[in-house]
């Protein structure tokens, strides 16, 4: 029998309104829903190859052959496509990310997607966009955001079959970009998985959860109206209360570096002096800076002024995860 191949790539995302902790660790139901944007010009490339011949999965990425939990997460995720399709077989995995780890751009949530379709395409399944979403977000919550295009918003639903993103608005619908300051010092030690873990540690993770539906409805109206005073306010709080959780949560989880800081403060006050800016932080140090297009210029030049900036990295809103020949 011959081998079952297939390509697809995936762009990473960034919440505007934030995924943390879960109702459901195993299947990845979240307490809330989030919103988030794809990033265009990063991504993912992922190959599958199903092979009845071989023994175990293999997994390589960026040519670094992979094991420990890395290759388990994958190999489980393929065992959960080898039940839907009937077809147990191994498989080689071989994946590219054209954006440096070091970045710390959550890198999970492009490879679990750009996976979910190389996976399900080369075991023969035809998936809707919904069951896509549905199948990437058991491995990676925010992977279920980056199969859909552009603005996309995760229903939490409250069990696997009603937990899954949708697209809210085009990739084209609102010239946004993110631009990603990259912060010098010490990294992501406690990564997504774990922290989701530890968010109902904290006592006012109930009251962000409880709040949820109106930042979400805030955040969703500001960007169907192309409002960046209306975004700006509720990402950035958002924003707070995600990392005051984690901050409040036992373990404690502070990701915050001295530059990290800085940025949040001057960004507040270049909004404050007309500029179109906001920030929003996800588990790390790195600031993304949220503008509009036409000031990437402005804001890149002010952010680099900045102590402790490593490198600058700038995403517009990108588009669906697709295969690829
Ligand atoms: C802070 O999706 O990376 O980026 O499901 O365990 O892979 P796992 O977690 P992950 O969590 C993302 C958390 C976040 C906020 C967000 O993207 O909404």
């Amino acid at each position: 029998m011959p081998p079952f191949v297939a390509t697809a790539v995936a762009h990473p995302n960034i919440a505007l309104i934030k995924y943390w902790g879960n109702r459901d660790h195993e299947l990845r139901i979240p307490e809330n829903g989030s919103i988030s944007f794809n990033l265009d010009g990063l991504y993912t490339k992922t190959s599958v190859r199903f092979d009845p011949s071989i023994e175990k999965d293999t997994l390589c990425i960026n040519d670094q052959i992979m094991d420990g939990p890395d290759l388990r997460r994958v190999s489980q995720f393929l065992r959960y496509i080898n039940g839907i399709s009937g077809k147990h077989y191994f498989a080689d995995v071989k994946s590219e990310n054209n954006f440096p780890i070091s970045a710390g751009i959550a890198s999970s949530a492009a490879a679990f997607a750009a996976l979910s379709l190389a996976a399900t395409k080369a075991a023969g399944l035809d998936m809707s966009e919904i069951e896509l979403s549905r199948i990437a977000r058991r491995g990676s919550g925010s992977a279920c955001r980056s199969i859909p295009e552009g603005f996309v918003e995760w229903k939490p639903g409250r069990d696997d079959e009603d937990s899954y993103a949708i697209s809210i608005a085009p990739t084209n619908h609102w010239d946004l970009v993110d631009v990603i300051a990259v912060v010098k010092g010490k990294h992501k030690s406690i990564g997504s998985t774990a922290g989701h873990t530890f968010a109902r540690t904290s006592p006012i993770q109930k009251a962000r959860v409880a709040d949820a539906p109106r930042r979400l409805a805030l955040g969703r109206d500001a960007i169907l109206q192309k409002d960046f005073s209306a975004l700006a306010e509720i990402v950035e709080i958002d924003s707070n209360l995600m990392h005051a959780v984690m901050m409040t949560s036992n373990p404690t989880l502070l990701y915050w570096e001295p530059a990290t800081i800085s940025i949040m403060k001057a960004v507040a006050i270049w909004r404050q002096s007309g500029i179109p800016a906001c920030y929003t932080l996800d588990a790390g140090p790195n600031v993304h800076v949220i503008v509009l297009s036409s000031y990437i210029t402005e804001i890149k030049n002010r952010i680099l002024e900045l102590p402790g900036i490593e490198n600058i990295l700038v995403a517009p809103v990108g588009g669906a995860a697709k295969f690829i020949d």
